[in-house]
């Protein structure tokens, strides 16, 4: 097994190099410790409780096993994964492929020897139908996984009633059960009733396990596990961060640490948090953060039902990219925002800059110098611009990028999704917002009907329309 781990950094959010303005002063850290302690073994004792399922995800090996069957039945005729799914449905999935395999993946076939990986989270006409024109002659080696928790995203739901079309069009009823993989809740909803009546194999999104908490389920284990990332090794380094993040003892537990910064940084103005990769692959996962971070905590109440509106807003950079976007707002605009890196100790590749030209001498420093030492430099010379100017710094370090490391970030952020929400005191796993929307759709897509929910559609509907309509005068 890897030894290869991830760290917390938090020194430079301190009082000790920022001041004690903006950063944290031991006695702030005390307190927090006091605050924070009695929720490790509340969050512990409401995982024994089965109220936190996600937490056991890494250890179940009917998950595991089943993931692994299906993929060594199908992953020989298998030429393209296509994932259908939006949110917590499809930003695991996507940050696990941009970590963990080749950049080339789906291009160049010398670099792998697994499928490639389209992960479908948009139903935009011209990107979704140019890629049908694509794989339309590819079917025959081409699985859709179709994944939605509820089975009644609309999104989903859409792409997956054309593909299943061009599946019976092209290749007939045993076309779709040979080349569909239905991943959702097996209790309920419109999808589970599909796949049950055309006979679609299917793999379970656990009773309990909402969307952003679902990466380590058959969500995100199938197609990584389709796609050549080793499984066995993502879940064994959750399982390792899972020892770290319930430790009772608050300044050995990276989850609590970290939701505690975060939290004292909101309650102090700084209600923006960036999350900076120093790390191409790591860029997907800073995106799954984001979503993570923002349905969890984006709460209008608290736990006694009272008004708060609480949320940080989370951010995703890109370094070095970023520094030529982001980074001067980052210094000189409002010192609002609290800053995690991502840094890697050691890329897999050595890159080596080559020689100056004999016309430009003054580019002799860069010469034979590593490139991925040049990114980590990059990434000390934001940092050390931010704590000139005062700006929370944290950093996770990943030793490498590998599964094992990858498994233990996702759990990490995971638990301490769930210490910020308790801090918070909100409901960190629900979405009640989310609603709206889901609503608005169908009733503005002329679902209607004699019944209540058929009335109700058609007087949203009318209400949306004279809303959202376009008011000439104030067109410019
Ligand atoms: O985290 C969540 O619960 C959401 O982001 C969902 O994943 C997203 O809305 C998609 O829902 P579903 O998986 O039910 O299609």
């Amino acid at each position: 097994m890897s030894e290869s781990q991830i760290k917390l950094y938090y020194k430079n959010a301190t009082a000790e190099l920022i001041g004690t303005e903006h950063g944290i002063t031991p006695a702030q850290l005390k307190a927090l410790a006091e605050e924070t302690s009695p929720l490790i073994s509340q969050l512990n004792n409401e995982r024994k409780d089965g109220k936190t399922p996600y937490r056991d995800l890494p250890y179940s090996k009917e998950i595991s096993q089943k993931v692994k069957g299906l993929v060594a039945e199908l992953k020989d005729r298998c030429e393209n994964l296509v994932v259908l799914g939006i949110g917590g449905s499809a930003l695991g999935n996507i940050a696990l492929q941009t970590a963990l395999n080749p950049y080339m993946h789906n291009l160049d076939d010398t670099q792998h020897s697994s499928p490639r990986l389209f992960v479908f989270d948009n139903i935009d006409p011209v990107q979704f139908g140019l890629f049908l024109d694509w794989v339309s002659d590819r079917l025959d080696k081409t699985i859709f996984n179709v994944i939605s928790k509820s089975g009644q995203t609309t999104e989903t739901l859409s792409q997956f009633m054309i593909i299943r079309q061009l599946l019976l069009d092209k290749l007939g009823p045993e076309g779709l059960q040979n080349h569909v993989i239905i991943t959702t809740d097996l209790t309920q909803g419109p999808l589970c009733k599909i796949a049950a009546d055309a006979a679609l194999r299917c793999l379970e999104v656990p009773q309990g396990v909402g969307g952003r908490f679902s990466v380590l389920s058959a969500v995100g284990l199938f197609g990584a596990a389709m796609c050549g990332v080793d499984i066995d090794s993502l879940l064994a380094g959750a399982r390792d961060m899972d020892s770290r993040v319930s430790c009772e003892d608050f300044y050995k537990n990276p989850a609590a640490v970290n939701a505690a910064i975060n939290y004292h940084f909101y309650n102090r103005g700084k209600k923006i948090s960036v999350m900076m990769s120093y790390s191409f692959r790591l860029k997907d996962l800073a995106d799954w953060y984001r979503q993570l971070w923002a349905e969890s905590l984006g709460k209008a109440k608290d736990l006694t039902g009272d008004e708060v509106h609480i949320g940080p807003t989370p951010i995703k950079a890109l370094g070095a990219t970023d520094q030529h976007s982001q980074v001067q707002l980052y210094l000189e605009g409002p010192n609002d925002k609290l800053f995690t890196f991502l840094q890697v100790n050691n890329f897999d590749k050595k890159l080596k800059i080559g020689p100056a030209p004999d016309s430009a001498p003054e580019l002799a420093f860069l010469a034979g110098k590593d490139l991925g030492t040049l990114l980590n430099n990059e990434k000390k010379a934001t940092e050390y611009a931010l704590l000139h100017c005062k700006r929370p710094c944290l950093t996770v370090v990943f030793d490498e990028v590998n599964a094992y490391t990858v498994g233990q970030f996702i759990y990490l952020y995971e638990v301490t999704t769930s210490f910020a929400g308790a801090l918070f005191k909100i409901d960190t796993y629900n979405q009640p917002a989310v609603k709206f929307v889901r609503e608005a759709i169908p009733a503005l897509e002329g679902k209607s009907g004699c019944d209540e929910m058929g009335r109700k559609c058609e007087e949203l509907a009318q209400q949306i329309q004279s809303l959202t309509k376009i008011d000439g005068d104030f067109l410019v």
